[in-house]
């Protein structure tokens, strides 16, 4: 996708030509029938578990998830697809993990559950599948417009040993092999998403990791400004794009 295209979507003009691809449509038929079919899709495991966990008794004497927030697939349709967002508390964005985290913290007085926790992705899968089929939305918040900036720069800097840049990867040479992997544009349209490679169910942070991890660069801590910001860039790139979590990758 043309560094134009992005910019469009930062300042919200008329979308421009769609010529994007997501990771989705660059799989096989396999994977893709995989991931479309409830009963072979692995992700539906952590949906069903983050279904239970949404009304189950923190066993603090609050409220579960659901006591506050009712029935799901009423009032959190289309909340995954416009995250990260502001949180007025912490005065900075956070991402959906982040915030089902403050939830647990703040409003439920429980130990949050952990980045990467079986129960943090459970939940967060839950949610998302609540905005399957939806348009991320363009992050519009002004107070976001300073971490789009900031995503932009960081997808646009070399780094590592390897003195690559994200967008080197996935703006200039999507579509492309690197070793036996086909380059994604990496729009984050499946997360929480079930890899192959993982054997489980990862976060998009964890997907950041595994690419810094491979241009030889220290990765950053999932919830950090760092991915926020990236999360938040690459949300923007691919606003108008379906979300189709939990997705299903190689
Ligand atoms: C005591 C009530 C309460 C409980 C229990 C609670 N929340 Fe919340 N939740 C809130 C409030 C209030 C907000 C708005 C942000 C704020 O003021 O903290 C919110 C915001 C959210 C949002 C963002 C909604 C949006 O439109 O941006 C999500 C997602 C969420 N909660 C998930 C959860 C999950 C998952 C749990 C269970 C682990 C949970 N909440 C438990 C009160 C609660
Ligand atoms: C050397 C090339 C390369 C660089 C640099 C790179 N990636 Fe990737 N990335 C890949 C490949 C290849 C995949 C596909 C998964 C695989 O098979 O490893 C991928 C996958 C992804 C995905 C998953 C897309 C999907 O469909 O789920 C995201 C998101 C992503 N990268 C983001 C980033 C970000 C952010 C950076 C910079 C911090 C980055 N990548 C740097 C090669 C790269």
């Amino acid at each position: 996708m043309r560094r134009a295209a992005i910019l469009a979507c930062l300042i919200a003009l008329p979308a421009l030509a769609d010529d994007r691809v997501t990771g989705f449509e660059q799989m096989s038929s396999d994977l893709q029938m995989m991931q479309n079919d409830p009963f072979a899709n692995p992700g539906q495991f952590w949906v069903l578990d983050g279904q239970t966990l949404w009304s189950a008794d923190p066993g603090t004497g609050a409220e579960s998830c659901a006591g506050c927030h009712g029935d799901a697939s009423a009032t959190m349709v289309g909340v995954a697809a416009r995250y990260p967002a502001w949180d007025n508390q912490s005065n900075r964005p956070v991402d959906l993990e982040g915030r089902i985290e403050l939830c647990r913290t703040e409003h439920q007085n429980a130990e949050p559950f952990g980045r990467e926790s079986a129960g943090l992705l459970a939940l967060s899968a839950f949610l998302t599948h609540q905005s399957k089929g939806l348009p991320i939305t363009r992050p519009e918040d002004p107070r976001l417009a300073p971490w789009l900036v900031r995503g932009e720069t960081l997808f646009t800097s070399r780094m590592g040993q390897l003195n690559l840049s994200c967008a080197i990867c996935h703006d200039d040479n999507a579509g492309n092999y690197l070793a036996a992997a086909l380059i994604p544009e990496a729009h984050p349209t499946g997360y929480p998403q079930y890899r192959l490679e993982w054997q489980t169910m990862g976060s998009l942070s964890r997907r950041f990791g595994n690419c810094l991890f491979g241009v030889r660069a220290t990765s950053f801590a999932a919830g950090s400004d760092e991915y926020i910001a990236l999360e938040l860039y690459l949300k923007a790139r691919a606003a108008g794009l379906a979300v189709e979590s939990p997705a299903v990758r190689p």
